[in-house]
């Protein structure tokens, strides 16, 4: 397969971020028509950020799953689209031809029919790290359902509330998942949230880790027993360019996580033009993304783009860390990775280690290597590069979100400079622009601002699912005729950008999005709990760290005790994900005479940052804050 629409070099980059912004239309057209559409489009693109109400490729048709599978059979039906490694190192690797995968999601996608699917169902997914779970999703594509994928690291609390946002009638899960050392009874947790979601119609079971499990007459299938009843072939839903491929919860900055509504055309098309062009993938490269298809970064560089691209992706079942941290050194070396995309997270827990887990590797496979989901600092970007890079392979440090469906702002490998910490430049289609607070746009350079983007790209986040409302709230009001990221960014002298993290109630904890609403709530609902304020502090590893106030009424004398409890009771409404790394108990909160909590003055509190905690007279009690300063844990 080849990729005319790839940039080669820094002049034709410069170029095509050109003639995208002269003519967004004539650009993407040209992109597009390097994908199978069974019948074409009328109109390039109606958009207004107003309503907001964003169309591309008005009027045209496609299946998504084809382009992933149908069109790479001809010439590539041989070629592995899949390579996995199993959590256990001594575990027996799969390689899935195109032509393999093709079979395994047309059977798959009779399963799903045969259990009641239809177009525009919602089939939510919770599976740990298999190929099943990228057969499932393309299953779903293949019949015109709408999938949303839970990661595995959430509780049934939290996959019961998606459950009900989405109206999910049919589950796609597995018995249980490995990870590391550890086996996740993913069918038990799944079974939990049911007891709450009574209309859940159906739920396919993959057999994987041989966990027990209870299976309930009529409503629970085997997938491995409905496969055989299933027919080999299955005609590609015809999907309107703009009919919903997928919902993906993601956190902001209220209690509720919010279902991003992706598309069918838009999303294929941006998926796979940033693949090709940020990672300057080539014919048999072999590229290994290590998120887990429960994120975007899995939906879109796992699945999506690279297949749509006829590449080969390795997915990797377990973690960076077990056996032991040479993990993603073996693996690079057992398969001859290319290009290895990962999070500044797994960077810097692997950097904990030194360099003798990586000795004796030989990496010499590498090209490429990118990261994602956080600002990367300095310190891990240098260390990535020297001991894993050897100083010759192009970091991307690649910016981008949920609701941005694809990678917005980066370098691209070996094309345009990298710069570290900076996500450098936008992609072509891509037009930020910085503003300040009263909402005018900030020119020139040498700058920081609120990032926002201008202009439509063919990606960008439709709806949220069921409450347009609060996509428009949320994204197209705070400065109006834009979409707001939520991120803060700064401009250098070269136009470079470098984003600097969120100016919400966002946290970012190990590239995991968590609001501190969220987390505020599951507090809240601890028994003897009066009141509790959220606020991230930087964390050595995971970036930022949970730091949570507790006003706690009904102590048992045990402070540490009541800790671990607030601990399980956190796991238990969100996650485990979502657990505060400290927890201070505290007589009251800081509040303004109106009931405000001073956030500002937590957070500098929970950074060490105790002299700059700026005007603390307009508070109702000024002693908290003294209070709270004594305290601190
Ligand atoms: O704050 C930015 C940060 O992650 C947020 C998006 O999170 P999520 O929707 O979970 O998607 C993560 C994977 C795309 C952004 O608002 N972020 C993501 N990538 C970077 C980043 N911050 C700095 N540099 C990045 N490369």
């Amino acid at each position: 397969m080849s990729y005319p629409y790839q940039v080669k070099s820094a002049e034709a980059y410069k170029q095509a971020w050109e003639q995208s912004v002269a003519d967004p239309e004539a650009f993407w057209a040209e992109v597009a028509a390097h994908f199978i559409w069974q019948q074409k489009w009328d109109k390039v693109l109606e958009w207004n950020f107003e309503a907001p109400d964003v169309k591309w490729f008005v009027g045209g048709k496609l299946n998504i799953s084809e382009n992933c599978l149908d069109r790479h059979l001809e010439a590539g039906g041989d070629k592995a689209a899949i390579i996995w490694e199993p959590n256990d190192p001594k575990g027996k690797s799969r390689t899935i031809t195109y032509k393999e995968l093709y079979e395994q999601v047309c059977r798959f996608a009779n399963v799903l029919k045969n259990n009641g699917v239809r177009k525009g169902d919602r089939v939510c997914i919770y599976m740990g790290m298999v190929p099943e779970l990228a057969i499932a999703l393309l299953a779903c594509a293949r019949v015109g359902a709408i999938h949303s994928v839970i990661f595995g690291g959430f509780s049934a609390k939290s996959i019961a509330d998606r459950l009900q946002d989405a109206q999910a009638q049919f589950i796609i899960t597995a018995d249980g998942a490995y990870r590391g050392a550890k086996e996740i009874p993913l069918k038990g947790v799944i079974d939990d949230a049911l007891e709450q979601c009574p209309f859940v119609k159906k739920v396919i079971v993959l057999l994987h880790t041989k966990t027990p499990v209870s299976m309930i007459k009529g409503r629970d299938v085997w997938w491995q027993d409905e496969l055989e009843k299933a027919g080999v072939d299955c005609v590609a839903e015809l999907m309107d360019a703009e009919d919903p491929l997928f919902i993906l919860y993601t956190s902001g900055s209220t209690g509720k996580p919010k279902g991003v509504v992706h598309s069918c055309g838009g999303y294929m098309v941006y998926a796979t033009y940033s693949f090709v062009n940020v990672f300057q993938y080539q014919p048999g490269d072999l590229f290994f993304c290590t998120a887990d298809v429960g994120w975007i970064t899995g939906h879109s560089y796992i699945v999506y783009g690279p297949l749509c691209a006829g590449a080969t992706v390795l997915m990797f079942e377990g973690i960076p860390t077990w056996p032991d941290a040479g993990r993603f050194w073996d693996i690079v070396d057992k398969y001859k990775v290319n290009i290895l995309y990962t999070a500044p997270t797994a960077i810097r827990s692997l950097m904990a280690y030194g360099t003798e887990p990586i000795a004796g590797h030989d990496l010499g496979s590498l090209k490429v290597l990118g990261s994602v989901g956080e600002p990367i600092n300095e310190e891990a970007w240098h260390w990535f590069d020297k001991n894993i890079g050897k100083g010759k392979c192009p970091i991307v440090d690649t910016w981008w979100q949920t609701e941005t469906g694809g990678i917005m702002i980066s370098n691209l490998a070996g094309v345009t400079p990298a710069k570290p910490s900076y996500a450098t430049l936008p992609l072509p289609g891509i037009q930020p622009m910085l503003v300040d607070e009263k909402g005018e746009e900030i020119e020139g350079n040498d700058v920081s601002g609120n990032l926002c983007i201008k202009f439509p790209w063919p990606s960008i986040i439709r709806t949220t699912y069921g409450d347009h409302e609060r996509c428009r709230t949320t994204y197209f009001t705070a400065y109006p005729g834009t979409y707001f990221t939520g991120d803060g960014c700064y401009r250098d002298a070269e136009g470079n950008y470098r984003i600097t993290g969120r100016v919400d109630d966002v946290l970012n904890v190990s590239g995991h999005r968590i609001g501190t609403a969220e987390v505020e709530n599951a507090i809240n609902m601890h028994e003897g709990v009066v009141e509790s304020a959220v606020v991230g502090y930087p964390h050595d590893l995971k970036g930022q760290g949970i730091y949570a106030y507790v006003v706690y009424g009904n102590t048992h004398g045990d402070d540490e005790l009541t800790r671990q409890d607030i601990l399980q009771t956190v796991s238990r409404i969100i996650g485990p994900i979502a657990k505060p790394d400290k927890i201070q108990f505290v007589k009251g909160l800081p509040k303004t005479r109106s009931g405000k909590i001073m956030r500002r003055i937590l957070r500098k509190i929970a950074e060490g940052d105790m002299q700059n905690l700026g005007d603390t007279t307009t508070l109702l009690d000024p002693q908290v804050v003294e209070d709270i300063k004594e305290g601190k844990v």
